[in-house]
């Protein structure tokens, strides 16, 4: 596949992260235009369009039909993401899918086979993978200065719950956990994980667990070289957006992130004080930014990206096992 450069971008879905990564895009990636902007809800892409010099649409297929457009990022709802990337590499365009890519192994393979075929680079969007902090973590692994990995953390604190009613079953796994088993996953070069125990209830928003929210979860995943991690998650941390991993193994230990929005920190009569990320989109600005400089990379190199639609299926099957063993209440394999 050749490409003009810089690549010229459509973006599906401009609901919340959709209008950060338009932007994204639009400012702050230089190898890359943002050409159009595309939603089903009226007038949304066109606002958003307008206000970075792009065309918006309601009609999605415009997109996957526009001669002006080489790569489509997705950022529409989890439902939708299986065949938009389906649609997109049949139109021959390299593809960009938030997580989760699909909400099944099946519709995961279907997507990676779909982007194959058209011989088209499919990157996912793990965004943690271009987080300053937690890339220097993954090169001291890499480079074996913690030894074999042997007891491993992640963990992933929402800001809020402003809407109980909204959250799809099992969201804590398929699209909050899912980055915490891909990082997981990243941390220990090599290994797969073979069985998890989850165990989840609704602490934030009890009166909704009857209607199958669920929003505060800890799992325990075990990995074929022997290592042991845990990944939790609260959908509501009173101080911000609090995202954080650790890697325990026979050479050393290696910690990534920090709720620290910056390195200032105030010290007064009332005490010590550092002011925290309030979001994704405030902690994660330059992993963001990140991820679309490696997309724009990957497509204008015509080389597949470094993060997968192969590793947003591994990251879906360790999902979909926490289910089965919130499920049973009790351990579930994980599906290679
Ligand atoms: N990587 C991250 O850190 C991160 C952060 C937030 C959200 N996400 C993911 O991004 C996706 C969007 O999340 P959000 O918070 O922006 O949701 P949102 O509800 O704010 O926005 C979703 C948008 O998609 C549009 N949409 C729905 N169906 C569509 C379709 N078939 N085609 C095109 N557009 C469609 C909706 O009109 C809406 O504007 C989710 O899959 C979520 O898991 C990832």
């Amino acid at each position: 596949m050749t490409t003009p450069s810089p690549v010229r971008v459509g973006l599906v879905g401009a609901g919340r992260i959709g209008s950060s990564h338009a932007e994204v895009i639009a400012r702050r990636v230089p190898g890359a235009d943002l050409v159009a902007v595309a939603d089903p809800r009226p007038g949304v892409a066109e606002a958003l369009g307008a206000s970075l010099g792009a065309r918006g649409v309601t009609d999605i297929g415009e997109i996957f039909a526009a001669s002006d457009i080489d790569a489509v990022v997705i950022a529409a709802s989890s439902g939708a993401h299986c065949e938009l990337v389906v649609a997109a590499a049949q139109a021959g365009k390299a593809v960009f899918c938030e997580k989760p890519m699909s909400l099944t192994l099946a519709d995961a393979d279907r997507a990676v086979a779909a982007a194959e075929t058209a011989g088209v680079p499919l990157q996912v969007g793990f965004n943690r993978r271009f987080a300053p902090d937690f890339q220097a973590a993954h090169r001291a692994i890499v480079a074996g200065s913690v030894g074999t990995p042997q007891l491993m953390r992640s963990l992933t604190r929402d800001p809020g719950l402003a809407d109980p009613a909204g959250v799809p079953p099992w969201t804590v796994f398929t699209q909050t956990l899912i980055h915490d088993f891909d990082t997981l996953l990243w941390l220990n070069p090599g290994a797969n994980a073979v069985e998890v125990y989850a165990t989840a209830d609704a602490l934030v928003a009890p009166e909704f667990k009857d209607s199958g929210l669920l929003d505060t979860a800890v799992v325990v995943i075990t990995f074929d070289n022997g290592a042991r991690a845990v990944a939790e998650a609260s959908f509501s941390a009173t101080y911000g957006y609090d995202v954080r991993a650790e890697v325990f193994g026979s050479g050393g230990m290696v910690t990534a992130g920090t709720t620290a929005r910056t390195a200032m920190t105030l010290h007064d009569a009332t005490g010590r004080h550092v002011e925290t990320a309030r979001g994704d989109v405030d902690l994660f600005l330059d992993a963001y930014t990140g991820e679309f400089v490696e997309f724009a990379a990957a497509v204008s190199e015509g080389r597949a990206p470094s993060v997968t639609g192969g590793d947003a299926r591994r990251a879906l099957s360790i999902a979909l096992s926490c289910i089965e063993s919130v499920t049973t209440n009790a351990p579930a394999k994980v599906a290679p």
